[in-house]
């Protein structure tokens, strides 16, 4: 390695660096990125909608109904996300999840390393650590940031959804990164009859909450640093006003990301009791 690209790495690096400290420290301490994987196998396949990966798991019987799966940050790295496709789809939902990464999600085994208790360990690991994660961290906020970019890709898996599956109804679920995109997917007229967010991420309150249109369940854990419950009782009020189908659940003892990969020390059932209401309430609403 030559001195002016060493001294270009050690300048990228020192700059992400900085950025989680500022921007993403809280966020990856506390959250997205802390949790457990889920026990189980995969029931569904791999397929791919106009050059995009994706999951697709299928019901044993024949459905009309379907539910877009919109991931955390994980997407296709995590085996949690495909178990819950495949729990949607035993419960009569044609499931897919598409990569909204294009291959960039972040890696599960970040999770935990993140996850693991560090006080115990030397400087040298603890750096080194710090530095996986800001190889991942950095490049993958500053790629996916713009959330709107992704709607293509939940238009063509719809749009797969309506044309080979036959499917007349849709339920969008997003978690985490995914529920910014099913606020998104309201002010960019797409296609979908019902949806539910759990912990969603960079949601704008109230801006984004005042376009949502199509009916919203909203699973809120109960610390979450992403929105508040200051700021789901206001988006509460504003649904409410707007005469939006919505509902509000809140999970005691919850922090962001309890509905996908949960903690340890989290009410077990929490995770549970989330994937029951969210289908509970697809069935009400379409
Ligand atoms: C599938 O169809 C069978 C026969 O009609 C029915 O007994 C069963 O409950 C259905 N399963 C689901 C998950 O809807
Ligand atoms: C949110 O609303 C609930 C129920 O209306 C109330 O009990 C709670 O104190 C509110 N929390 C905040 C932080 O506004």
């Amino acid at each position: 390695m030559d001195a002016t690209l060493l001294i270009q790495t050690i300048g990228i690096f020192t700059f992400f660096y900085f950025l989680i400290q500022i921007f993403a420290r809280p966020p990856i301490k506390k959250c997205c990125v802390v949790g457990t994987t889920i026990e189980g196998d995969k029931k569904g396949s791999m397929t791919h909608i106009n050059g995009v990966d994706a999951y697709i798991s299928m019901p044993k019987n024949k459905s009309e109904r379907a539910v877009v799966f919109l991931s955390d940050a994980f997407g296709l790295e995590l085996i949690n996300n495909y178990i819950i496709c495949d729990k949607f789809a035993e419960a009569g939902y044609i499931t897919i999840m598409p990569d909204l990464f294009n291959g960039g999600a972040i890696p599960g085994s970040l999770m935990s390393i993140i996850s693991a208790d560090t006080s115990k360990l030397s400087l040298l690991e603890k750096a080194n650590r710090l530095f996986k994660m800001v190889a991942s961290f950095g490049p993958f906020t500053i790629r996916h940031m713009d959330a709107a970019k992704k709607l293509p890709i939940v238009q063509d898996t719809i749009k797969e959804l309506q044309t080979q599956h036959g499917i007349t109804k849709i339920a969008a679920t997003g978690y985490c990164y995914g529920g910014k995109l099913v606020a998104l997917m309201n002010q960019h007229d797409i296609n979908f009859d019902t949806s539910a967010v759990a912990h969603p991420s960079m949601l704008k309150v109230p801006y984004d909450i005042e376009r949502i249109k199509k009916p919203i369940l909203f699973n809120c854990a109960e610390e979450d640093f992403m929105l508040s419950t200051k700021a789901a009782n206001e988006s509460e009020a504003i649904l409410k006003k707007n005469n939006v189908v919505n509902k509000f659940i809140h999970y005691p003892g919850t922090t962001h990301g309890f509905a996908v990969k949960p903690k340890p020390n989290e009410p077990k059932d929490a995770m549970d009791k989330c994937f029951q209401n969210t289908v509970d309430f697809f069935n009400e609403t379409m």
